[in-house]
C-alpha cells in the first residue's frame, strides 16, 4: 500500500518532502513484523500492533543513522498533545546503548514533559554500534491517550497520521532518559499502514515475552 507523506509547513525545520512507502517488515533479531517506513534521512520507524486489545499496547522500533542523535517518534502525528516516544543513544559501550524517554508536549516553546501514562520495556534490539543506533521497545500508553484534543485510540484504525522529529544535536546527558534536549533539526508527518503490522494477540504476547528486557 503507497500511503503519501504530508508535506508540513515549518519550513527551516522541515526535511526533503519524498513519498516514503509504509511496508511490512520482519526483524529477524525479534522475529517480530512491524509495519515499516524509511524516511529520506534514513530513519526507520516500526510499529506492530496486537488486534482487539483491551488495553493499549504495542511494539515500536526506530533505527537511526549516527547523524541524528535523538529521534522521537509522535504518536497522533504533531508534536503537542499526543505522547512522545523519544530515543537516543546513550554513548555507553556496554549495558544500555540506546534508551527511550516518555515525553508529553504541551506547547511548542518549552521542552516535552515527562509522561507517566506509558509505561516502556526494553525489547532486544536495543543497541548501537559504529554506523546506527536502535531501539525496540514495548509501549503500555502510547496508542491511546485522552489530551485537550479528546480521547484517542489509534489501535482500532487500519491507518493513521504519525509524525517524527530528530536533531543532530545530543541530549544534555545521553545516558538519562530524563535529560533536557533542544529543538529539533528535522520534522516530518506521514500517513501510517498500521494494518500491515498488526498481529493475533497471541504473536504478540509471545513477541513481549521473548524479547523482554528492562521496564523504563
Ligand atoms: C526541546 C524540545 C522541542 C522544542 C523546543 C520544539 C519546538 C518546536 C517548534 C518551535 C515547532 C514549530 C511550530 C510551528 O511551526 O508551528 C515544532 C514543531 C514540531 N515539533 Fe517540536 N520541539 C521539541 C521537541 C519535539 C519532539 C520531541 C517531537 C516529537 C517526538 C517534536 C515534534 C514536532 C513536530 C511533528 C512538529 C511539526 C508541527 C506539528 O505537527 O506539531 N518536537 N517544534
Amino acid at each position: 500500500m503507497r500511503l503519501t507523506r504530508v508535506a508540513a509547513s515549518g519550513v527551516a525545520l522541515f526535511g526533503a518532502a519524498t513519498a516514503q512507502e509504509v511496508t511490512k517488515y520482519y526483524d529477524p533479531t525479534t522475529n517480530i513484523t512491524f509495519s515499516s517506513i524509511t524516511h529520506a534521512n534514513g530513519v526507520s520507524y516500526r510499529i506492530a500492533l496486537p488486534i482487539d486489545s483491551p488495553v493499549a499496547d504495542a511494539i515500536f522500533q526506530i533505527v537511526s543513522p549516527n547523524d541524528f542523535a535523538w529521534c522521537g517518534l509522535a504518536w497522533g502525528g504533531h508534536m503537542t498533545q499526543n505522547p512522545l516516544s523519544v530515543s537516543w543513544p546513550t554513548g555507553q559501550t556496554t549495558g544500555q546503548q540506546a534508551i527511550v524517554s516518555s515525553r508529553f508536549a504541551y506547547g511548542y516553546y518549552a521542552i516535552p514533559q515527562p509522561y507517566d501514562s506509558a509505561t516502556y520495556t526494553y525489547l532486544r534490539g536495543t543497541s548501537a554500534n559504529a554506523t546506527h543506533w536502535q531501539v525496540t521497545a514495548r509501549c503500555q500508553g502510547c496508542t491511546r491517550w485522552s489530551s485537550s484534543d479528546g480521547d484517542f485510540n489509534i489501535e482500532v484504525l487500519s491507518e493513521t497520521v504519525l509524525a517524527y522529529a530528530c536533531s543532530s544535536v545530543a541530549p544534555e546527558a545521553p545516558a538519562s532518559n530524563t535529560s533536557a534536549f533542544n529543538v529539533h533539526e528535522q520534522f516530518g508527518i506521514w500517513g501510517h499502514d498500521l494494518q500491515a503490522g498488526k498481529s493475533a494477540r497471541a504473536d504478540f504476547d509471545e513477541w513481549v515475552r521473548g524479547n523482554a528486557g528492562a521496564e523504563v
